[in-house]
């Protein structure tokens, strides 16, 4: 199950994320927002990565203006590591080396087309597992013990 957020600026790249998800079996759950009124995407992060950290949800997809706002907001979820991407090679490293577990896009940022590209990238990409990689992870989860 991916779990699926956006505000106003990223509704129309989710709707066509959601399309494609579809159309490769994949299932989701929605979180909002639903409609193109402004809306707070702090919110909206905050629902998703809920569902992530509480395991109902495997990893998370979601959408902004520029993806960085909602991937800020989503960081400050304990347990999250959300990864703001608007190129292949990063998308795919960040669940190999970062073991990202919610992607953030732009949807003034990236077409839908590379939008479809990044969330295959990231859906498909395992995490390496290697040690240096998670000696590194687990740094970073040890900062949020200590602030
Ligand atoms: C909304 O206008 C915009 O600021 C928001 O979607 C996002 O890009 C913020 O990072």
């Amino acid at each position: 199950m991916i779990a699926l957020g956006c505000d106003h600026a990223g509704l129309e790249l989710k709707t066509a994320v959601m399309a494609h998800l579809d159309a490769r079996g994949i299932e989701y759950k929605d979180y909002g927002t639903y409609t193109p009124e402004s809306a707070d995407y702090a919110i909206y992060a905050e629902k998703a990565a809920r569902a992530v950290v509480s395991g109902e949800c495997a990893l998370g997809l979601l959408f902004c203006g520029t993806g960085v706002g909602i991937s800020m907001a989503a960081n400050k979820v304990r347990g999250i590591r959300a990864a703001c991407c608007s190129d292949a090679f990063s998308a795919e490293m960040t669940r190999r080396h970062n073991d990202a577990n919610i992607l953030c896009l732009g949807g003034r940022v990236v077409t839908p087309e590379k939008a479809i590209e990044l969330v295959d990238l990231f859906l498909d990409t395992p995490f390496s597992g290697e040690e240096r990689h998670a000696r590194r992870i687990a740094q970073i989860t040890a900062l949020e013990e200590r602030f």
